[in-house]
């Protein structure tokens, strides 16, 4: 025999989808590891996160990668070289595995005092509540805020946020008991059930709101709107489309009301920017002035289960994916874990 034996590729496990469809579509599967380029690091993944827009991007209407894609926007882990505790924000996807190709500029080192967890939990959503509330929605200190899906992702660290920030009265939208009792042990005032017939008139109680932060759109952004003081902003983070996302400028103009869209990306551009919005979010979480809710931590087989919980409206706050742990069976893959020390 001569020359060397060739060298096996790295691999690692990672949930794949191979075309778009329902959450049936997850396989847990053994794939070539990704590699480093310019401006890039290589991360060892303890946790993925779980985000709205990868149930639109699982089905195809969002962002399409090219298949077989590994989906997902967050992670959390350990950054190869230094093994530096870092989290990351991924554009192209790639998050439900056990190792990433991050982009450097979108990834930051987690300070001792935050969990992997937390810092997961806040990176994605907490820099799109604290973006959409500072830097689009113009929070002042006093003013009345609305938060739609309050128990969500997104919605339960801008309640909180809010809050922070000196908001006069928060007000959060949740369609469940069990989510509105939550929402409001997160300091909010009051707490409305989105599908209430009256929520435009409650909404306008006290005055109206000032600022209405949305992820749900339709009869609830119409409702919003219809609530807003004069001067108030209705402010976008989720549309979903439709007839009733569609305004008049006399109409606005009639409430002196302003309809502002927000895309986190945009914060990402700007690095300087975005480390700021990291660094402060982590800080508030040292000082456990904010606290993400983690909803359940699921094995990488248990993504599809994660999916569906999520689509079914059945998750408040985070929702975790342990990328090194496999269930085999994907029954266990859909308990929730709790975690000490969260929410
Ligand atoms: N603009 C950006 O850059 C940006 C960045 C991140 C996230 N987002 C958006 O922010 C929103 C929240 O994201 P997230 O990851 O934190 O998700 P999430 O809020 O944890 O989950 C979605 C929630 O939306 C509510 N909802 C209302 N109508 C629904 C429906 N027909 N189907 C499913 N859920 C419905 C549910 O809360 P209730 O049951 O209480 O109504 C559900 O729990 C999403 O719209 C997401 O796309 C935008």
């Amino acid at each position: 025999m001569t020359g060397a034996a060739a060298v096996a590729p790295p691999v690692m496990r990672a949930a794949v989808i191979h075309r778009y469809g329902g959450p049936e579509e997850f396989r847990t599967e053994t794939v070539p590891e990704p590699g480093a380029g310019p401006g890039r690091v290589l991360i060892d993944v303890t946790l993925a996160g779980l985000n709205y827009a990868d149930l639109h991007c699982r089905a195809g209407e969002y962002q399409r990668h090219p298949l077989p894609a590994v989906l997902g926007a967050d992670v959390v882990g350990r950054r190869r070289g230094d093994r530096r505790r870092v989290a990351a924000l991924l554009r192209k996807g790639g998050g439900y595995a056990q190792v990433v190709c991050a982009e450097e500029a979108l990834t930051v080192e987690v300070p001792d005092g935050v969990s992997d967890e937390q810092a997961l939990a806040l990176l994605e959503q907490g820099a799109t509540a604290y973006g959409a509330l500072t830097l689009l929605g113009r929070l002042r200190p006093g003013e009345r805020v609305a938060v739609t899906a309050a128990a969500g992702g997104v919605g339960h660290l801008a309640v909180q946020l809010a809050r922070e920030l000196g908001a006069g009265r928060v007000v959060g939208l949740a369609s469940t008991v069990t989510k509105r009792e939550f929402v409001r042990s997160l300091g909010a005032d009051a707490v409305l059930d989105p599908a209430d017939p009256q929520l435009a008139a409650r909404l306008g109680e006290s005055g109206g709101v000032d600022l209405f932060v949305d992820s749900v759109g339709g009869a609830v952004l119409r409702s919003g709107l219809a609530a807003l003081a004069p001067f108030g902003r209705l402010l976008c983070v989720g549309a979903r489309g439709g007839p009733e996302e569609s305004f008049s400028v006399a109409e606005l103009a009639d409430g002196s009301a302003g309809v502002l869209g927000f895309w986190l990306q945009h914060l990402l551009d700007d690095r300087t920017l975005f480390a700021g919005v990291a660094e402060h979010l982590f800080r508030l979480a040292q000082e456990r002035r904010l606290v993400a809710r983690i909803d359940r931590v699921v094995p990488l087989d248990g993504v599809a289960g994660a999916h569906r919980a999520m689509s079914g409206r059945e998750t408040m706050g985070k929702v975790l994916v342990d990328v090194r742990r496999e269930s085999r069976d994907g029954a266990t893959a859909q308990k929730p874990v709790p975690r000490t020390g969260d929410r």
